[in-house]
């Protein structure tokens, strides 16, 4: 296999290599970016070689191998992988997407595994998701109502009403969309970004909520959402199949709506 070289000037060192155990047939080389507080080489490209078969068939079951074979101070998180907590997020082959729902046979030739980019590394492959997550909590991810609901059930729905909730509901909040955002990443500290408007709407959308006025008032606002350019990574890079970007321009349409 030819040798890995990172780009004249690049401010991330070669780190490590792990070789293949001898006998190995099917080597794949995974490159993963490595920063951590403990270390003085930061941050360093260390490169794996797994045996394809000792190694189950998902990026994410590489990532495990090598964490309980080879390297056991790399980190990441997961949890169902099933594609469902969204926890296994990060960039992959150069494309944000979920680590278990990716096959290895998808990429031809190395893999190379950064953590979501523009956002603050914890360590190796976790970033920092506080911001993220409150965000998240400022748009008051929970239906709001006024009126006494009904004495002998749940405040129900037509069936139109609810399938207004299709593609908004699936959300996972893995952020891979947010990350993939321009936008997003030069004004995080003030533009929403596309997982958190789309959760925003998930409830604007909602026939059982009634603070749908003082939900469009929070978002009325040149950053919030007005920072949205229609660049369209978002809706590119979502591993549900969902579409922020619809998302924006239902709100934008709403705010339109209300002022005429
Ligand atoms: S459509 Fe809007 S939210 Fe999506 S990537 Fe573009 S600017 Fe970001
Ligand atoms: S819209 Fe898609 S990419 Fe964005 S947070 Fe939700 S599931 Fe992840
Ligand atoms: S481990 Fe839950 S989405 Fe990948």
């Amino acid at each position: 296999m030819a040798e890995f070289t990172l780009p004249k000037n690049s401010k991330i060192k070669a780190g490590k290599t792990f070789n293949a155990a001898a006998g190995a047939k099917r080597i794949k080389r995974i490159r993963v970016y490595r920063w951590s507080p403990e270390d003085d080489d930061n941050p360093r490209i260390d490169t794996y070689e797994i045996d394809l078969d000792k190694c189950g068939p998902m990026v994410l079951d590489a990532i495990i191998h090598i964490k309980n074979e080879i390297d056991s101070t790399l980190t990441f998180r997961r949890s169902c992988r099933e594609g469902i907590c969204g926890s296994c997020a990060m960039n992959i082959g150069g494309t944000n997407t979920l680590a278990c729902t990716k096959a290895i046979d998808d990429y031809e030739g190395d893999i190379n595994i950064y953590p979501l980019p523009h956002m603050d590394v914890v360590k190796d492959l976790v970033p920092d998701m506080t911001h993220f997550y409150a965000q998240y909590a400022s748009v008051k991810p929970w239906l709001q109502t006024q009126t006494t609901p009904p004495p002998d059930r749940e405040r129900l729905q037509s069936k139109e009403e609810r399938a207004e909730l299709d593609g908004l509901y699936e959300c996972i909040l893995c952020a891979c969309c947010s990350t993939s955002c321009p936008s997003y990443w030069w004004n995080q500290e003030r533009y929403l970004g596309p997982a958190i408007l789309l959760q925003a709407y998930r409830f604007i959308a909602d026939s059982r909520d009634e603070n749908t006025g003082e939900r469009l008032d929070e978002l009325e606002d040149p950053f919030k959402l007005y920072r949205c350019h229609t660049i369209m990574n978002c809706t590119n890079s979502c591993p549900k199949g969902l579409n922020p970007a619809k998302a924006i321009a239902e709100i934008k349409k709403k705010m339109v709506e209300r002022s005429v």
